[in-house]
């Protein structure tokens, strides 16, 4: 199994101290199990044969397609396909990324969506004795590598206020590989501020880093200042991932960015697998003229604001205890004396998915923000499940 990577790379795991059975592990994670890892656990959750509901609002993504411009570009760039790299359409979109994120263009890699670059970045980094701290509950990517991996994952639970707990989080483990940092965080939609950020990576141990994933940072009203791709520019010891997936309602065309140090890019870049250069030209195109959109940007987001309020505020009326305040296409509610899984259930009868259960938070439910017709449909089911 372990002839399936380079000596390179077989040379690097067994100098982090992995057994051969992890050794094999680390393999799957390389190849196949890479391509698990990329199917995150918003994916899996939308696979086309779980969704028979009439409102999906399950698995945060956008209620709407790309951008216009964004459109435009996928058909230009569709109609010329036949050739393999028509425009530099991958050397453009570093370009427009660098200048938004104001970050040299050597500091971008450009990636399939974020999820496996979450992934790699736990097989670049972890070893059974150097694993992640992540908060608790928040995105699952980081924490189900590390466990696949059989590196040590400690999850602190969030503060009072739902920002990341980031004290608590070094002194779980003082000596971990990766400090895991989602911000605005998934399932809360919580904001931790950047100056939490920042004491952690001045404070983590050497040869660690701190992962900061803003998959909805466009969604937020700061945005760009709540944004700490300057510590990358910067070459702190930062990973900081994208994705197109949310506010630029591209989920399915799969593209996405980690801003980092070159040194920190190649290291991941190690286990790349060839997976960042063969994307999509299409699709490449379509994050290209997606980015610089503002106005359509700021129009989304304000549409998506109009929705959020709508639901608090019908939420609230009803007496129900919200976890936040959240700053993304994402509310908590928490029903006391009911389980999410039951809830959940309940919900589908109605033909509306919302999202899968966080244990830490048996009887807490996270609903995607939609469109307005959405969230309408989401009120007629309550009024049948809850308040009946
Ligand atoms: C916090 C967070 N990070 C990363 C991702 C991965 O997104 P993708 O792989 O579609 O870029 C998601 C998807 O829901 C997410 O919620």
């Amino acid at each position: 199994m372990t002839k399936m990577i380079r000596e390179e790379i077989q040379d690097d795991l067994r100098s982090r101290g992995f057994s051969r059975r992890q050794m094999m592990r680390a393999a799957m994670m390389f190849g196949g199990a890479a391509t698990a890892f990329a199917i995150g656990p918003e994916i899996a959750f939308a696979q086309p044969n779980q969704r028979k509901s009439l409102v999906q609002i399950g698995a945060n993504e956008c209620w709407t397609g790309p951008l216009a411009p964004g459109l435009a570009a996928v058909a230009s760039a569709a109609a010329q396909s036949n050739r393999y790299s028509p425009n530099d359409e991958r050397g453009q979109l570093i370009k427009t990324i660098s200048k938004v994120e104001k970050i040299p263009e050597d500091h971008v890699m450009v990636w399939p969506g974020s999820n496996a670059a979450l992934a790699k970045t736990v097989l670049a980094y972890c070893s059974p004795t150097r694993g992640v701290v992540t908060a608790d509950p928040t995105y699952e990517t980081v924490g189900d590598a590390a466990r696949f991996l059989g590196a040590p994952v400690k999850p602190v639970a969030l503060k009072a206020d739902y920002s990341h707990d980031v004290k608590a989080m070094l002194a779980a483990d003082p000596h971990a590989a990766i400090y895991y940092v989602c911000n605005p965080n998934n399932p809360t939609g919580t904001i931790t501020p950047t100056a939490d950020i920042e004491w952690l990576v001045n404070n983590k141990p050497a040869g660690s880093v701190v992962m900061i994933d803003e998959a909805y940072i466009h969604w937020t009203t700061d945005y760009p200042n709540n944004s700490v791709a300057r510590l990358a520019a910067a070459g702190k010891d930062v990973l900081v991932m994208r994705t197109f997936s949310k506010i630029f309602g591209m989920a399915g065309m799969r593209v996405g960015y980690v801003m980092a140090r070159p040194d920190i890019i190649k290291k991941v870049m190690m286990f790349d697998d060839g997976i960042t250069v063969d994307l999509p030209i299409p699709s490449i195109a379509c994050a290209n003229a997606s980015l610089t959109a503002k106005p359509l940007i700021d129009q989304r987001r304000a549409e998506l604001i109009a929705n959020r309020t709508m639901t608090e505020d019908f939420l609230k009326k009803r007496g129900l205890k919200l976890i936040g305040p959240s700053h993304a296409n994402m509310l908590m509610i928490d029903w006391k004396t009911k389980t999410a899984k039951e809830v959940k259930a309940a919900f589908l009868a109605q033909g509306v998915e919302i999202a899968r259960v966080f244990p830490s938070w048996p009887t807490v439910s996270r609903v995607s923000i939609g469109s307005k017709a959405d969230m309408e449909g989401f009120f007629a089911a309550f009024n049948k499940v809850v308040a009946a």
